[in-house]
């Protein structure tokens, strides 16, 4: 880990944090988020400033940087909902099958049935927060389609319904570690190398 950018992790959901140590394993020195750290209100009205409370609150807490993601799932047909809403989409204390049971209901409600109707795309924003105040942005994305039903056992959140343009029909739940590769965060973790080491 000698010589590679040391960077405290704000999130504490092992699925994410499982992903991002895959993704910069090798390019960061990926350190895990202090315990006992109280949850972040992640209450700002975008993606961005909710990526930034996060990485800031830990920051402040570890004394050293810290990066932090947020993510969000846009479907066209509902005006880019659920977005900054997508962990708590069907409620405060909604589980994942609870959301996506949602999100398949209200494209049933606004009559979206074929996959162009259903378009939709996953964005990650990624914040990096030094404790000096210092700040760096990044993001990813990836565009695809809502299904009619879940399929695949894999991956978490949305995944047994998100199907990725050019993944020939599969879900984001039905590709493994392939999923890495063409994901929001994937993307978005791997600018973050790219820009880390354009700073030197
Ligand atoms: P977060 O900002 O990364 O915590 O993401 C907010 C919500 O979006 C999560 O609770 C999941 O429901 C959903 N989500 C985020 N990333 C993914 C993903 O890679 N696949 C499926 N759902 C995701």
């Amino acid at each position: 880990m000698e010589g590679l950018p040391r960077l405290v992790c704000a999130s504490a959901n092992p699925d994410k944090v499982a992903e991002i140590a895959l993704v910069l394993d090798g390019l960061v020195d990926l350190r895990p988020r202090p315990e006992g750290l109280a949850d972040v209100v992640e209450d700002a009205p975008d993606l961005e400033g909710n990526a930034r409370l996060k990485a800031r609150a830990v920051c402040a807490a570890a004394c050293a940087p810290a990066v932090s993601d947020d993510t969000g799932l846009e479907v066209d047909a509902l005006d880019g909902e659920p977005g900054v809403l997508s962990a708590r989409y069907a409620g405060d204390h909604a589980t994942y099958a609870d959301n996506v049971d949602h999100l398949l209901a209200e494209l049933q409600r606004v009559g979206a049935h074929t996959p162009a109707e259903r378009s939709a795309r996953f964005r990650t924003v990624v914040m990096v927060v030094w404790p000096d105040g210092g700040e760096l942005m990044v993001e990813g994305s990836v565009e695809g389609a809502i299904a009619v039903e879940p399929t695949g056992g894999g991956g978490f959140g949305y995944d047994p319904v998100f199907v990725p343009a050019g993944s020939g029909g599969r879900s984001f739940a039905e590709m493994g570690d392939e999923k890495h590769e063409i994901s929001h965060r994937g993307r978005a973790f791997r600018a973050l190398a790219e820009a880390l080491a354009g700073r030197g």
